[in-house]
């Protein structure tokens, strides 16, 4: 599995599962328990989850998900903008870390940005990372301005940037995105399938059927093929899990970027970052 190198030197892999809407309902927690067993059978080498899924139920299905593994992926977990400040970001820190049986989150985000000052979650950030419990940390939905804002803080390390982007919300490639390429952070695609809203192109489907693929694997293979982005799809469907790591191997030619470009033109202009 490819990865991209973070400020820091850390590597952060390309591709993950995303766990949001799981921990939500006790009906569905083996099921969602299953499918994250599951991904790491397979080889996910990544998870995505945060402190707001489930109020805690997603990190808790993931750290028993996690019992038992012999290799641990990288984790991903958040802090909700409300829990921000100084103090606030190290108490949730320690509670993920508690729920998901862990010394230590790989890279820690601040899900959004709230009313904190950023430079009081920054230095919390900092604290946590010389302390050992988050080995990197970044930001989730900063549009190109939040992050100019964050570089002045951040002494050359925000790990990443989590954002909506996927074939049909392709904004980030305007401005967000070669900003970031150009400090070498790396974009964390969330929503790549557009929540499945996608799945049901016309232009995605027949390609996919040219390709002997499915409309989920183009749109994920797509994501993965742009430089510097990393992408966390959620299913809480076995066969789905599978089909979705698929995506990882899947090349696309010229002709067929250029097919989707046309389906889904890229931004002309700036547009604001959408957020799901
Ligand atoms: N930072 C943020 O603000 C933010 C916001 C949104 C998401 N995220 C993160 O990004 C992750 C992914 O985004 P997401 O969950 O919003 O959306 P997504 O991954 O684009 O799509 C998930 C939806 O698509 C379905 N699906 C998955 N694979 C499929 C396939 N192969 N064929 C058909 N349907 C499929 C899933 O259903 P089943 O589960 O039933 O298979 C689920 O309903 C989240 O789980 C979360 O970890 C972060």
């Amino acid at each position: 599995m490819r990865s991209c190198k973070m400020p820091s030197g850390n590597e952060m892999p390309v591709f993950g599962i995303g766990t949001w809407r799981m921990g939500e309902s006790r009906a569905k927690r083996d099921q969602e328990l299953a499918a994250i067993k599951y991904a790491l059978e397979l080889g996910y080498p990544m998870i995505d989850t945060a402190e707001m899924y489930g109020d805690g139920g997603a990190e808790e299905i993931v750290g028993e998900a996690l019992a038992g593994v012999r290799k641990r992926p990288f984790i991903v977990s958040k802090v909700y903008p409300h829990n921000a400040s100084r103090s606030g970001t190290i108490a949730a820190c320690e509670r993920s870390l508690k729920r998901m049986k862990l010394e230590r989150i790989d890279l820690y985000l601040l899900h959004w940005r709230g009313g904190v000052p950023l430079a009081e979650t920054y230095e919390a950030f900092f604290r946590l990372r010389q302390a050992g419990k988050i080995a990197d940390f970044g930001v989730s939905n900063f549009d190109t301005g939040d992050m100019e804002e964050a570089a002045t803080l951040d002494k050359g390390l925000t790990g990443s940037d989590q954002v909506l982007y996927c074939l049909s919300r392709r904004g980030p490639e305007y401005d967000l995105l070669p900003w970031l390429r150009q400090r070498s952070i790396p974009l964390m695609a969330y929503s790549p399938l557009d929540q499945g809203r996608l799945l049901g192109n016309a232009t995605l489907k027949k390609l996919a059927g040219d390709l002997r693929c499915t409309p989920a694997q183009l749109a994920l293979a797509w994501v993965l093929a742009q430089p510097g982005v990393v992408t966390i799809p959620k299913s809480m469907t076995r066969e789905r899990v599978k089909e979705n790591l698929g995506a990882v191997d899947l090349k696309l030619s010229p002709d067929v970027r250029s097919e989707l470009d046309r389906a889904f033109p890229p931004p002309k202009r700036k547009q604001a970052l959408g957020m799901l």
